[in-house]
């Protein structure tokens, strides 16, 4: 059986890439359900249905364990797919998402008051992050910023240049400010969720008090701008990518499940399912994977 990794359209690759260079012997199928894309803001309803639809699509071709790769989707689909569909229609099957472990990554975080995370419009609404975060961490503060031009931007392929330089600038001047004006509000401390802001001075930050100490890139495709976010982001911000994460993540989930992990065959292959045209979804993967991918389009 194979390794399922599903995501709204092109996005999942960049986890993908990491956890096939860190599981390379496994053999996998990816999703992408890019005639849908973008999820980032549609209903719960919606991706919900959708996720349970690609999911069964995965299922049918013998994933044993799926990984939604997708914030907006593990954000709003997960839980009711684990605790409502599974154990009903198909308890040999295991579905994991990457809210959690990026959630323990920030958690960790050592030297901070708050972290930020960029994501989704619908990943931020959905508030999943700071409920796993006020487990795993009650106190540390979490900026929650939207970035909705990002996504169509980087599918675009404005991966640089003054265009893109722009908005990454303008939502990192919009998530300090919404760090001042949650250190500011009296009462707030601690509980560190905020989601909307006007532009404030970045200067104004007080490094010690306010200090956002690491940014968790919790969208898909905002590490394929890492260089540019890197580039104007000040330095002593940590920058989080899930990659990172998610593959040891999944690496550890292994090796605590044999009666998973056995049933897994190891023939090193990788098949590209999408939901929309292979011309297009080749030629991003490329951009996304850093080589040729041949796709085979699925209705679903
Ligand atoms: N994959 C989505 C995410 O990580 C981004 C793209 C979309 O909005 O569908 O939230």
């Amino acid at each position: 059986m194979h390794i399922g990794i599903f995501d709204s359209g092109f996005g999942g690759l960049t986890i993908f890439k990491s956890i096939r260079a860190r599981l390379p012997q496994y053999d996998y199928v990816y999703l992408g359900d890019n005639a849908r894309t973008p999820y980032g803001s549609r209903s719960f309803d919606a991706i919900f249905r959708f996720t349970r639809e690609c999911l069964e699509e995965l299922f049918a071709r013998d994933c044993k364990l799926v990984v939604i790769a997708c914030n907006t989707a593990s954000a709003k689909a997960l839980r009711t797919i684990q605790q409502k569909v599974l154990p009903v229609e198909h308890p040999d099957r295991k579905v994991l998402g990457i809210i959690r472990p990026s959630a323990e990554a920030l958690s960790h975080h050592p030297r901070t008051r708050s972290v930020a995370l960029w994501g989704t419009e619908g990943t931020v609404k959905s508030q999943s992050f700071a409920l796993e975060l006020e487990k795993l961490a009650p106190g540390l503060g979490l900026i929650q910023k939207a970035c909705p031009l990002l996504v169509p931007m980087v599918e675009a392929g404005e991966l640089d240049g003054a265009g893109i330089d722009h908005y990454i600038a303008k939502y990192w001047r919009e998530t300090v400010a919404l760090a001042v004006s949650e250190a500011n509000t009296p009462g707030s401390a601690g509980t560190g969720i905020s989601t909307t802001g006007t532009a404030v001075d970045p200067g104004s930050l007080s490094p010690e008090r306010d200090r956002i100490g690491a940014l968790l890139l919790a969208c898909t495709h905002y590490p394929l701008l890492l260089p540019r976010i890197r580039a104007i982001v000040p330095p002593e911000v940590d920058i989080l990518v899930q990659g990172d994460i998610v593959a040891p993540s999944l690496a550890d989930y292994l090796s605590r499940h044999p009666e998973v992990e056995s049933l897994l065959s190891r023939n090193r292959t990788q098949r590209f399912l999408t939901t929309d045209q292979t011309e297009g979804f080749d030629r991003l993967s490329e951009v996304f994977l850093g080589h040729p991918v041949i796709s085979e389009k699925i209705a679903i």
